[in-house]
């Protein structure tokens, strides 16, 4: 299949890329500012800037691919609320405009949402269930949800992801890459005991994306998520159990101790019932998850010194 790819430099886009290649896919990937990694081949790079809908329209219609995979975004929520405007242009316009190109292509759309669009009250979200977003980020998730929908109803899928585990090309994108991060500028990292997620690895992600690419049969929302609902601070502990690395390293807190802790969603876990049942990818246990997980370069000196 020719697949037109946004995001390939990014966390979930490059995993993707990896695994679409496996499967002998052609892929059409936009870069922007970051280049692509060495082990990772797309047949075709075209450089551009995904604000500019002239240029999208130009390149995706004469590209005429059968597939467009969306993981282009603003993905972090601090980074909505610094440029809303970039953020809106890229959480927003741009799915918008692709569900519209897909469209009229008849071509398969599958574009990555998050679990942010719920606002945590009572966890284990059905895809049916209200979201209620609490972020900019998050409301900005779910404006491109029902404008993906509206565009594309009968070529569409969302595919709503929970926090993701994996090794980023930038070294900076996933839960491990954020905590050695902040580990390695000298920061005991103050963790939420009733703050639950469910992480998946995002090369498995990845694997359900290229499920769905190949499948006629999915349309709509849907759910992906991993095998284990996990507090925050207890994936700390078991992240630092994995690397071997010092117990003070996170400090267990409540979400109400903190104005913080109280703004963020309590519990954002995600029913994967159905589209768990339909797939040959099945969700990972945090074990699985972790096995493939690499120290980030930026941090490599300061663990060699513990
Ligand atoms: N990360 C998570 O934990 C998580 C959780 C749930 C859902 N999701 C969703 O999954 C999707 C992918 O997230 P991610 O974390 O994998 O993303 P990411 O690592 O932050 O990568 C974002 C990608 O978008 C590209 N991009 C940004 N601005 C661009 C522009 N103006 N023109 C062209 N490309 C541009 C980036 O390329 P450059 O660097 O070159 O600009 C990069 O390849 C998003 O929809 C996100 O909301 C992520």
């Amino acid at each position: 299949m020719h697949i037109f790819l946004t995001g390939i430099t990014g966390l979930t886009g490059s995993a993707f890329a990896r695994a679409a290649k496996r499967r002998g896919h052609t892929i059409t990937a936009v870069v922007h500012r970051t280049p692509i990694p060495d082990d990772i081949a797309a047949d075709q790079i075209l450089e551009g800037d995904l604000r500019n809908q002239n240029w999208v329209l130009q390149e995706v219609l004469d590209k005429f691919p059968q597939v467009l995979v969306n993981a282009a975004a603003v993905s972090s929520p601090a980074a909505c609320v610094a440029d809303p405007e970039t953020s809106q242009a890229l959480n927003v316009d741009l799915p918008a405009q692709l569900a519209q190109l897909a469209h009229h292509l008849s071509a398969r759309f599958l574009h990555l949402s998050s679990d942010t669009v719920f606002d945590g009250e009572r966890g284990n979200y059905a895809p049916t269930d209200e979201p209620g977003p609490t972020t900019l980020y998050g409301w900005q998730k779910l404006e491109a949800e029902k404008a993906v929908m509206k565009n594309a109803p009968d070529f569409a899928t969302v595919l709503r992801l929970p926090l993701l585990n994996g090794n980023s090309p930038a070294g900076d994108r996933s839960v491990h890459e954020k905590l050695f991060a902040r580990w390695s500028r000298g920061e005991t990292v103050r963790l939420h005991e009733d703050e639950l997620r469910q992480p998946c690895l995002a090369d498995n992600a990845a694997e359900v994306l290229v499920e769905l690419c190949e499948r006629e049969d999915f349309h709509g929302i849907r759910h992906w998520a991993g095998a284990e609902p996990v507090s925050r601070w207890e994936l700390g502990q078991r992240i630092i159990k994995h690397f071997n690395l010092p117990e003070n390293l996170v400090e267990r807190v409540s979400r109400r101790d903190s104005a913080e802790g109280q703004n963020r969603p309590a519990d954002l876990t995600l029913n994967c019932t159905s589209l768990k049942a339909k797939l040959r990818t099945q969700p990972q246990s945090l074990d699985e998850q972790f096995a493939p997980l690499i120290i980030p370069h930026a941090a490599r000196k300061w663990y060699h010194s513990l």
